[in-house]
């Protein structure tokens, strides 16, 4: 281990930024998938956050920063630093007559923050409950679940331009966010490290409880946050894997937008493809549907696997190597690329 002694302008900090060499990122990637990174710290104060950007202007060693790693896919060793944010902290900044404002720190754990939210009365994010990861991880693919996307709720956040170390605010529409996708996972990729950001709850909520299922869970209970989260989980857990069990990374894939002209011809040829009409003309289909169609569901290949709850879900039932993710993934994207013409778009990072 190298203890990397951190400097803030002339004075001597005694708090250390630890470097491990060769260090296992198992425990940091929920397929569970055994690789290494060259170095490895983990990030718990502002303190080691400058200390991060310090060693990193000392070297062109390439930087992974990772949150929950519950969206990433290692098909080889990572020949850098990985830096696994872990700081904490949730505070009401503000107040007004429609909104309560909530700046959470990067590292808090996404459900757990969620269930805070919930048990404190303030409303907005109950649909995005279990989604797995970190809060710093969910502005990147702009999380999204039940008729709800964090974009309909993220008011502001706050991020560090590393070349400059830097604090820079962003609103709302500067995080440029879409379906999966925001500044951060795009343009700007690999240029920033979200430090926290800001929640603006509702004080008048409206529900979001159209989507299909939620209804059938709530089954008469009252409409609040906290029947609608504990219903979400349910939902979540009758389909979904949990990580902690079966190595998983949630949607393996992006579902797909067509244009209303090849969607019209698929539709005539396939009456029970499912569409969700987008405010920009495009078609979004749903890439389980698909997966489905092609007879993946449950299908396993070694030690990967298509979840049989799950078509849009890849699993490792054990040993599974990113190479045999990635190999069945690749077989997934042939199938529906020869039967449908449709070129499915993997979710998670892939580091090859
Ligand atoms: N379907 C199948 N086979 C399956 C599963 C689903 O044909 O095995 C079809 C059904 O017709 C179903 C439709 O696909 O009505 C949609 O399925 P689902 O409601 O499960 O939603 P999804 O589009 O597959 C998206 C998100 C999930 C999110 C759910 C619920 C993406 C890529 N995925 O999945 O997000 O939980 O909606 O809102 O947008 C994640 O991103 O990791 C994730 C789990």
């Amino acid at each position: 281990m190298i203890a990397y002694q951190l400097k803030l302008g002339n004075t001597q900090s005694t708090e250390l930024m630890k470097i491990k060499k060769n260090h296992s990122l198992k425990k940091y990637n929920s397929f569970g998938i055994e690789a290494n990174s060259r170095y490895f710290c983990q990030i718990k104060n502002n303190e080691q956050i400058q200390a991060l950007l310090e060693w990193r202007q000392n070297t062109d060693i390439p930087l992974l920063l990772l949150g929950g790693g519950s969206n990433i896919l290692f098909k080889k060793d990572y020949q850098g630093m990985t830096a696994v944010i872990a700081t904490k902290g949730i505070e009401i900044i503000k107040e007004d007559e429609k909104y309560t404002y909530i700046k959470v720190a990067a590292g808090e754990n996404w459900h757990q923050f969620v269930r805070w939210c919930v048990e404190n009365n303030y409303a907005g994010l109950e649909n995005l409950s279990f989604i797995p990861g970190t809060v710093g991880a969910a502005p990147m693919q702009n999380i999204g679940a039940y008729g709800v996307e964090l974009a309909d709720h993220l008011y502001a956040l706050e991020a560090i331009e590393l070349c400059s170390g830097k604090v820079k605010n962003f609103t709302q529409q500067q995080c440029r966010f879409a379906y999966r996708d925001s500044f951060f996972k795009s343009i700007a990729f690999g240029q920033y490290l979200i430090q926290s950001i800001t929640i603006r709850s509702p004080k008048k909520p409206q529900w979001k409880i159209e989507y299909a299922g939620i209804k059938n869970v709530l089954k008469g209970q009252e409409i609040n946050a906290q029947n609608i989260s504990n219903s979400i989980i349910t939902l979540r857990q009758s389909k979904l894997p949990d990580p902690a069990i079966i190595g998983n990374a949630g949607s393996f894939f992006k579902n797909p937008l067509l244009s209303e002209k090849k969607w019209q011809a698929l539709k005539q040829q396939y009456p029970t493809l499912p569409s969700y009409p987008q405010p920009n003309g495009l078609i979004k289909t749903s890439a389980a549907w698909l997966i489905d169609q092609c007879g993946w569901k449950g299908k396993r290949k070694g030690n990967a696997g298509v979840y049989q709850k799950h078509a849009l879900v890849l699993v490792n039932y054990g040993n599974a190597t990113g190479k045999e993710i990635g190999e069945l993934a690749n077989d997934i994207i042939k199938s529906v690329q020869d039967k449908f013409a449709i070129e499915l778009e993997a979710e998670p990072r892939i580091i090859a």
